[in-house]
């Protein structure tokens, strides 16, 4: 056990009780010096640790908060994390960054959107019992591969809950994750394209997650589709994990794009494949079977009458 570990330990064993530095120092045969390192460290994580003079350290808060270090504890890749009580979007967060400079693999996780962003206009519902993050990438492949992007985080969010939660996850065409028939995960890639190349000045793809039910419920016009990963409220030790797992399995795929196996992996877990659906252009909607996802994650579509299309995007609804 290190000492932060028998510092923590010792301050659980007499919590709403004070213990002194001098006194800690003792139990752990270390210097007074190592015991205020221990807690300063701890309290980096969250535990909410107070001093009072002549009496010593008390805990006064068991569940650590959600921090960068909670969150950095999970982390094995190379990416710098910023972490926001509250923000309208962390997509619009990071565009401005990318457009002062920031690298790829910066990285901003909100605990709650006050105006979170949608596909196709919409919003996103974005309280506290969600966990929302946008990833900064300066990708050198050309606009039209920018569709991998939101593919691959569609299967990084899917091998997250697999592994954190045990639950198995399916997505939906092209970037919507579902845990049986509710949607639980939304994801958005904007992007800014160099005309003259063909090439991305940068990408961002923002990922939401609903982790377990709202406190004040979904919204009315959500309520029948959207679903939650957890079905308790999970601690921020959790919260963490989960948000690295996605952060680390995102830039694992992402850093061997040549590697199109996570395509298969796509396709396996699509729940549109061989069911009917409707595809939506605008105001106009038609009946049509998808046949098969492609490689370019392209969706095939045959309609009533026979005829057979190539989706790059837009939105299909399936029937039930
Ligand atoms: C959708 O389901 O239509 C996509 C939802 C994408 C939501 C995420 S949450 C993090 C990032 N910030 C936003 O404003 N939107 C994305």
């Amino acid at each position: 056990m290190t000492i932060k570990q028998q510092v923590l330990k010792v301050l659980l064993e007499n919590k709403g009780k004070s213990v002194s530095g001098e006194e800690l120092g003792k139990q752990l045969y270390c210097s007074r010096n190592a015991v205020w390192k221990a807690i300063k460290s701890l309290r980096d994580e969250g535990y909410k640790i107070v001093a009072s003079t002549n009496k010593g350290y008390s805990l006064i808060e068991e569940t650590a908060a959600l921090t960068v270090e909670t969150i950095k504890k999970y982390i094995n890749c190379d990416c710098e994390i910023t972490l926001i009580d509250k923000i309208d979007s962390t997509n619009n967060f990071i565009k401005q960054k990318a457009d002062e400079g920031e690298k790829e693999g910066f990285v901003a996780v909100a605990k709650r959107q006050t105006g979170g962003k949608g596909r196709l206009g919409r919003s996103f519902f974005s309280p506290e019992s969600g966990t929302y993050l946008s990833i900064l990438l300066r990708p050198d492949f050309s606009a039209e591969k920018s569709l991998f992007i939101t593919t691959a985080a569609a299967v990084a969010v899917c091998r997250t809950i697999e592994k954190v939660s045990n639950k198995q996850a399916g997505i939906k065409w092209v970037n919507d994750v579902f845990i049986g028939n509710k949607k639980v995960c939304g994801i958005l890639t904007e992007a800014s394209v160099d005309f003259e190349t063909g090439g991305l000045f940068y990408a961002v793809v923002g990922i939401g997650v609903n982790l377990y039910h709202p406190k004040d419920n979904f919204p009315k016009d959500i309520q029948q589709i959207a679903g939650t990963v957890f079905d308790e409220n999970i601690d921020n030790d959790l919260k963490s994990k989960f948000i690295a797992e996605i952060i680390n399995s995102f830039f694992e795929i992402y850093n061997n794009f040549e590697n199109s196996d996570f395509m298969k992996e796509y396709k396996q877990k699509s729940i549109i494949i061989g069911k009917k659906v409707t595809v939506i252009k605008g105001k106009d909607r038609q009946n049509a079977v998808a046949l098969d996802i492609d490689d370019n994650a392209r969706l095939l579509v045959e309609y009533e009458n026979g005829e057979k299309e190539k989706l790059f995007s837009g939105e299909v609804s399936i029937k039930v």
